[in-house]
């Protein structure tokens, strides 16, 4: 599934898209996947989230490392190839490219376009380490190129994208890049968001300048050009709140009257006032939790760091 795509595989992935997004409309429930949240927009609108004020995640995991960096460096070891999941501008990875001092960067995102634009930035800057970019959808499968090395494989998984999955998809999607290390001195460093008050978690995903509103609701942009469908944004209203039951945060669209959609080959669905699409589930662990998750999907020792608050944890986890 890597690099970019054949022209008639192309039709089939899209075929799979507009199938798997018309029975998740029309599903009891209605639910969209949360990938359908960054089409070009929704990465612009991500990344102002990340400016908020009642968006913790992003500066707290920043601070987390600036503060630790030399540990986390101990931990990772120097040397080794450094694999960024969801890299997108690779800032993140860049960071740390002077206390980790990989020998290997090798960028992952679906957009293989952007991530060339960025890596060809960080070459200049970093000539010392070797730079490739990957384009996949890895939270399906994990296929890495034969050619890379297995020596020191350290993955990178930051911003606590891991809350995308439900507990038991997150631990097949660990057990899977363990898998991918190997057993030659790699690991994985990851970021978690923590379980924390409800008054600092309902307003991170529902902020006063109602960014994370537009998010969600550009989703309808997006299906709309996907499905050949009538959404109108208008109609709807964005919900986010923290369900203390599942340790998760739902963001959800919620229909503001009684409203018909239509898309692609007949197909439609009515939404009574207040009915709503299931957008994202965000999800959020204990450190207990997670460290129990990670020896549950066969990793060695583990380091956690953690926020003065403990409102986020980096985790470095071993492969022994
Ligand atoms: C990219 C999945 C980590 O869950 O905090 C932010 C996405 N959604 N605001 C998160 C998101 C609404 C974000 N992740």
């Amino acid at each position: 599934m890597a690099q970019l795509s054949q022209p008639a595989q192309n039709c089939v992935v899209q075929d799979e898209i507009q199938q798997q997004l018309a029975a998740g409309l029309l599903a009891a429930h209605a639910h969209t996947s949360p990938k359908y949240l960054y089409d070009v927009l929704g990465s612009r609108l991500f990344a102002a989230i990340c400016e908020l004020p009642e968006y913790y995640p992003t500066r707290t995991e920043a601070a987390i490392f600036a503060l630790h960096a030399q540990q986390i460096a101990a931990a990772v070891g120097p040397d080794a190839i450094l694999i960024d999941l969801g890299a997108g501008n690779c800032s993140k990875a860049a960071r740390l490219f002077p206390s980790l001092r990989p020998r290997q960067y090798v960028a992952v995102d679906i957009s293989v376009q952007f991530l060339e634009e960025a890596v060809s930035a960080l070459r200049q800057q970093f000539p010392q380490i070797e730079m490739t970019c990957l384009g996949m959808d890895f939270s399906s499968e994990l296929e890495l190129p034969a050619t890379l090395g297995m020596d020191r494989r350290q993955f990178f998984y930051p911003g606590s994208s891991i809350g995308n999955f439900a507990p038991l998809e997150a631990l097949m999607f660990l057990r899977r890049i363990r898998k991918g290390i190997g057993s030659s001195g790699g690991g994985l460093l990851i970021g978690v968001d923590l379980i924390k008050d409800k008054a600092i978690l309902n307003p991170a995903y529902d902020d006063a300048l109602g960014v994370t509103a537009a998010f969600n609701l550009n989703l309808l942009h997006h299906v709309n050009r996907l499905l050949d469908a009538d959404f109108r944004p208008r109609d709807w209203r964005h919900r986010a709140f923290y369900n203390s039951e599942q340790h998760r945060i739902e963001m959800h669209l919620e229909a503001r009257n009684e409203l018909t959609v239509h898309w692609q080959n007949g197909g439609m669905r009515r939404f009574a006032r207040g009915e709503r699409i299931h957008t994202e589930s965000s999800y959020k662990y204990t450190r207990e939790g997670f460290v129990d998750m990670l020896q549950q999907a066969g990793y060695g020792a583990v380091q956690t760091w953690c926020d003065p608050n403990n409102w986020f944890m980096v985790c470095h986890a071993q492969v022994a």
